[in-house]
Parts: structure tokens; C-alpha cells; sequence
């Protein structure tokens, strides 16, 4: 049976270091609290010249590089992302440019932290029908420009960095077994970006003056939806094939804060701290990045051995949700 199978990944981060300490400096916070209820200890920043584009394409040097094919070879290049370069053309545009991906066809796609697992979805498909063979899926954000660093409610939880996975054709065992997304658009102010799309156009009042460039958050609800979410998506992966928790070698779960992973993880009967990949202490939440970075890092870290079965569960604005299952 034809599905697909990552090859290779990449990551790729700013950096420029800010710590919890630095945010102490910067709002009415201390690293007690953002600790205990985040897990966050310190996030990388896109410093001036650093753009989503810079790192969605190192993370797709690197995915390229381990998967060693060219970038010529790629039928698409699929991009999730809330932070773009410029609202169009596409960042996937840019990257197709630096990398020379000359054949793919290319574009981007807004499911803000599902970013990455609907791209895989979508991914998934084409590969799975036969129109590609090869293709990149990449997750990438700089979150910290629209963050408003006023705002302790915000300001701790992001960062910047992208991920990214090269997804090839095969007919063997091992590979994507479903991927599974879901959208529930009735909450869809709970995590948003109101200013700047053409609700609120650019304006020095509304723009600047009423801060609506920024992301507002409703962080209680967002925690509440995230872990019973999570719960479902994983259980609709682990169900569609027939296996339990029982059978996962590794959840890899959104990083966006501590305590829903534990609480996600819980739910789900995956106890071992050894079962579950946690990087965010080092990162905070780089949204559509999160889940690529934290693979790529378990790839190389050789957190996966052949045959794992290794379960990738998300969450965002939207909202967003989905999961997916493979066979390493
Ligand atoms: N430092 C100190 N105190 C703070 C801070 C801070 N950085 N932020 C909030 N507080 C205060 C609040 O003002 C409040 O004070 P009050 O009781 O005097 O009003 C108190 O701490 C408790 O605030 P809560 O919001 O109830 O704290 P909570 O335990 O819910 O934690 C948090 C807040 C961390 C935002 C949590 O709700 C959360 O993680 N939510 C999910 C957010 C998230 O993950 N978003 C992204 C997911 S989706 C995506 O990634 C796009």
C-alpha cells in the first residue's frame, strides 16, 4: 500500500536567548510563576533581519540534507504558519526561491499550532492518491513580533524558531498509519490576532494605539479546550488503528505549556516520563513550530527507533486540533 514516510527533518532556531530572568526585567513576573505554570524557562527571539522565512528555510536544508535529496526533487512545499513574511505572497514562495525548489508547487496554510499536523494531513493525501512523491512540510513562526511585551498574560509563552520534515513515497511498513484534524470555529476570538487582516485594517489608532496587532489570548479556556481536545485527537489516531496507548513509543505533543502536556499525557494513560517529548522549558510555545522542532530533535537525539510507533497530538487558535500516527 502506498503512504508516506519522513525522511528527514530540520530544525532551525534564532539564537538570541531570553530567559525568565529577562522577562522579570520587562513586566511584573518572576520565573517562579512563569515555571510553575508553564514549564517555560527560556524562548528563542528573532533578532532585526531574522524572518519566519529565514528559519523555515534552514530547517529545510537540513530536512533535505538528512533525507539527501535535492530540493529540485520536491512536488510541494506546504507551510503552516501564522506569523508569515507579508500577508501575501505565501512564505512558501520564498522559501521555494532560497532553496531552489524549482518544480514544487508551493503555499502556505493558517491552522495556527495544527499548522504542521494539517500539513502532514494534506501531505499525506497527495502522496497517498499519487500526485507527489516528494514533499516538504514545514512549521515556522515568529511569534515575538506580534506578542505585545506589555502583557504578562502573553508575553511569556512564546517563541521563534521552525521546523520541518521531508515526506517521501513508499510502499513498505513503516510511515504516516492517519492523520486526523478537526476545527471548532465557534471559539475562534478565544486566541487571536484581531488587527491587520481587513476586519481591522492598518490604522495608527486601532492598530497601534488599541495594541490589536498583538495576539489576545483567553488563557483558561484555551487550557480547558486544549487538553480534552488533545485527549480526542489522539484517541481518534489510536483508534483508527486499532491500538492502544499501550502502543505508543513516544507522544509528541504542541508544546505550549507544561501542564496541559502532563495533564494530555495523563488522561491518556502515558505515564513514562520516556514516552512523552517535552522541550519547551527551552522554547516556549513556537506554535506550528513546535511539533517539528521537538521531532527533529527526537530524530536526532535518537529518541526513535525503527518500528516505534510514534504519535504526534496538537492544539491551537481556531481552533485547531489534530493528530498523527506513524511507524518510524
Ligand atoms: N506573571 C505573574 N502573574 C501572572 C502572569 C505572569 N506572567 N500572568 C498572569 N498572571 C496572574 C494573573 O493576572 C492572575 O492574577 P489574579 O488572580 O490576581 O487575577 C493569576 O496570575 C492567575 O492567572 P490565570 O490566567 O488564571 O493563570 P493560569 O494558571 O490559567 O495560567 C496561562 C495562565 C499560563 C496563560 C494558562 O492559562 C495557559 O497556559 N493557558 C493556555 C495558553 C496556551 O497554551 N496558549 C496557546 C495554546 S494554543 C497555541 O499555541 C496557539
Amino acid at each position: 500500500m502506498l503512504r508516506s514516510r519522513i525522511t528527514g527533518t530540520g530544525s532551525a532556531l534564532p539564537e538570541k536567548i531570553l530567559t525568565n530572568l529577562d522577562l522579570e526585567r520587562m513586566v511584573d513576573t518572576s520565573d517562579e510563576w512563569i515555571t510553575t505554570r508553564t514549564g517555560i524557562k527560556e524562548r528563542r527571539i528573532a533578532v532585526e533581519g531574522q524572518f519566519t522565512s529565514t528559519f523555515a528555510v534552514e530547517a529545510s536544508r537540513r530536512a533535505l540534507s538528512m533525507a539527501g535529496i535535492q530540493a529540485a526533487e520536491l512536488d510541494l512545499i506546504i507551510l503552516g504558519t501564522v506569523t508569515p513574511d507579508f500577508p501575501f505572497p505565501a512564505t512558501a514562495c520564498i522559501v521555494q526561491h532560497e532553496i531552489g525548489a524549482v518544480n514544487a508547487t508551493v503555499f502556505d496554510l493558517s491552522a495556527a499550532c495544527s499548522g504542521f499536523i494539517f500539513g502532514l494531513s494534506i501531505a499525506d493525501k497527495y502522496i497517498r492518491c499519487g500526485a507527489a512523491k516528494k514533499i516538504l512540510v514545514i512549521g515556522a513562526e515568529v511569534l515575538s513580533r506580534v506578542v505585545d511585551w506589555s502583557d504578562r498574560n502573553t508575553c511569556i509563552l512564546f517563541g521563534d524558531g521552525s521546523g520541518a520534515a521531508v515526506l517521501e513515497a513508499t510502499e513498505g511498513e513503516s510511515g504516516l498509519l492517519s492523520t486526523h484534524t478537526f476545527s471548532n470555529g465557534s471559539y475562534w476570538n478565544t486566541l487571536y490576532q484581531p488587527g491587520c487582516g481587513n476586519r481591522n485594517p492598518a490604522t495608527n489608532e486601532r492598530t497601534i494605539a488599541d495594541k490589536l496587532f498583538y495576539i489576545k489570548m483567553e488563557g483558561n479556556d484555551v487550557f480547558k479546550h486544549a487538553v480534552r481536545a488533545m485527549e480526542e485527537a489522539a484517541c481518534a489516531a489510536l483508534d483508527a488503528n486499532g491500538m492502544t496507548a499501550a502502543d505508543v513509543s513516544l507522544l509528541i505533543p504542541h508544546q505550549a505549556n507544561r501542564r496541559i502536556i502532563d495533564a494530555t499525557a495523563k488522561r491518556l494513560g502515558i505515564t513514562e516520563e520516556e514516552r512523552v517529548f517535552v522541550n519547551l522549558h527551552n522554547y516556549g510555545n513556537t506554535s506550528s513550530a513546535s511539533i517539528p522542532i521537538s521531532l527533529d530533535e527526537a530524530n536526532r537525539s535518537g529518541r526513535m527507533k525503527a518500528g516505534d510507533i510514534v504519535l504526534l497530538d496538537a492544539f491551537g487558535g481556531g481552533f485547531s486540533y489534530g493528530s498523527a500516527l506513524m511507524r518510524w
